[in-house]
């Protein structure tokens, strides 16, 4: 069944300018994230570091802007100093988030070389599982400080001379969820957080610093555990984090794909509990939200780390993802986007291999999974000011979520050129969608990129690295300020529109 649905985009409807932070990632010492993922030393394709330079390439090429590291989970067992140094003197330590065996010949130094070439900002997470204030000062003067302290000096004689300067830290990872190593309370979270939070922005106040939130939205305290963390943490913190994996494996494919809107409720909702607590505190400042992990990932097919055996960097939730996944993952862009005035931090989880949109083969070849290329696509488009668009069509109804609009849709706009891109999802199962758009005078569509299939479970694979790969779009047409086009059922687009005459 077809329908129609109307939008329109206006320059004047401005959330926020597109936050380049929002196109992050998230490499974790977990499975082949980062052996024979980023770092594989005697890959034919590896340079004098051992980095894989096709998943340099691919990396800057999916618009990667900043990354998140070196966990997750495993940072809650983590300590730093095992990564650096000379690489035999390195300790081989039990990763217990993972129960696998870390040998640490990939490390702090290690990481911030691979961060410079691929372009990327670091983002670090530091340990407060098992560790606490004393282990993060170390850390920071370790990474930060110029010289002329036994730390600095340590990082200077491990021949790196200028000060990192790594500007984003994470205090901690999920520490509200019981499987975490040192899992806490909201209560002593929150003290050890601001604590650390103290000290650190009294070695430097130009620090960003993240707070830890719920681990999910399912979470018993989600909403709770966030205010009462940022009770503590408040005045010291930047960025509280939000975590949200959408799980396709139960079939609900309506929910699955409504999984954006899931998304907008969870930011809208944190946003709130931030806010609330700012008012309680009668303080002028806004938190910033970090979704520091995203993504599709099918969850109820890992069989759970008692399922590990303490090996080296295990195959671990190594994920194909199809055509669905990637409509899935464009509209979750759509949603960072929409809400771009609160969330100043995204990072899809992870980067190579494990859930990621970059797969390889140890000694093989490296390739683009579906979800790649709406990711690409939104980061290489997205530019200047993110308008505020609310489309006038169906809604579907869903089992998880109620009722869910069966277009979702953001835009921006980038004044220095007049150029606007229009990204856009079509959730329908039942049929294509026409879709009308009012356009502001002077401005044309130039093109009309889909990501969709006749086969939705089509996926790619090393022999098959571009089964699944954006094509030109169909039906787009213009009468004066109103375009036209036609959105394939389970489809993401992104319709770029330029202006006629050139910008002054
Ligand atoms: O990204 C995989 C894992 O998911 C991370 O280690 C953890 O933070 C989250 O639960």
């Amino acid at each position: 069944m077809a329908t129609t649905a109307r939008l329109t985009l206006d320059p004047a409807f401005r959330i926020g300018p597109v936050e380049r932070r929002l196109f992050g990632s998230f490499v974790e010492h977990m499975g082949r994230c980062v052996y024979t993922g980023v770092f594989e030393p005697g890959h034919p394709l590896a340079d004098a570091d051992g980095f894989r330079t096709d998943v340099l390439e691919l990396t800057r090429e999916l618009g990667v802007t900043l990354v998140r590291y070196p966990g997750g989970n495993f940072v809650s067992n983590y300590r730093w100093e095992d990564g650096v140094g000379p690489v035999e003197e390195r300790p081989a330590r039990l990763d217990y988030a993972w129960r696998s065996l870390e040998d640490n010949r990939f490390g702090l130094n290690e990481f911030m070389s691979w961060a410079a070439r691929a372009g990327v900002e670091p983002m670090m997470a530091l340990n407060l599982g098992t560790r606490g204030v004393a282990e993060a000062l170390e850390l920071v003067e370790y990474a930060n400080h110029p010289g002329g302290t036994r730390l600095s000096d340590l990082r200077r004689a491990h021949g790196v001379d200028s000060p990192h300067g790594v500007r984003l830290w994470c205090l901690g990872n999920e520490l509200d969820g019981p499987w975490q190593m040192g899992h806490k309370t909201a209560g002593e979270y929150g003290r050890l957080a601001a604590e650390t939070a103290r000290a650190l922005k009294r070695f430097d106040p130009g620090l960003s610093l993240v707070a830890c939130g719920s681990s999910n939205s399912a979470m018993p305290t989600f909403g709770a555990w966030e205010a009462e963390a940022l009770e503590s943490t408040y005045e010291m913190v930047d960025y509280v984090s939000l975590h949200a994996y959408y799980d396709p494996s139960d079939g609900d494919v309506d929910s699955f794909l409504a999984s954006g809107a899931d998304m907008e409720h969870m930011i809208r909702s944190i946003a709130a509990t931030a806010d609330h607590v700012g008012a309680k505190l009668r303080s002028d400042k806004k938190i910033k939200l970090s979704f520091d992990e995203w993504n599709v990932w099918y969850q109820s097919r890992f069989q759970g780390e008692s399922s590990l055996d303490w090996t080296r960097h295990p195959r671990l939730i190594e994920d194909a993802y199809d055509v669905t996944d990637a409509v899935v993952v464009g509209s979750l862009l759509i949603t960072l986007l929409r809400n771009a005035d609160r969330v100043g931090v995204a990072c899809q989880a992870q980067l190579a291999n494990v859930i990621a949109p970059i797969r390889t083969e140890p000694g093989g070849p490296a390739w683009r999974q579906s979800i790649f290329h709406p990711f690409a696509l939104t980061a290489r488009h997205a530019r200047g000011e993110v308008l505020r668009v609310e489309p006038e069509c169906a809604t579907i109804p869903t089992a998880k979520y109620g009722e869910a609009p069966a277009i979702w849709a953001s835009a921006t706009h980038d004044a220095a050129t007049g150029e606007m891109a229009l990204f856009v999802v079509n959730r329908d199962r039942r049929g294509p969608c026409t879709l009308e758009i009012t356009l502001p005078e002077d401005l044309r569509p130039v093109e009309h990129v889909e990501l969709t299939d006749d086969d939705l479970s089509a996926v790619n694979s090393a022999d098959a690295p571009d089964r699944v790969a954006p094509r030109p779009g169909t039906g787009l047409s213009q009468e004066g300020r109103r375009a036209s086009l036609t959105l394939p059922p389970v489809s993401w687009s992104i319709v770029r529109f330029a202006p006629n005459s050139p910008q002054e």
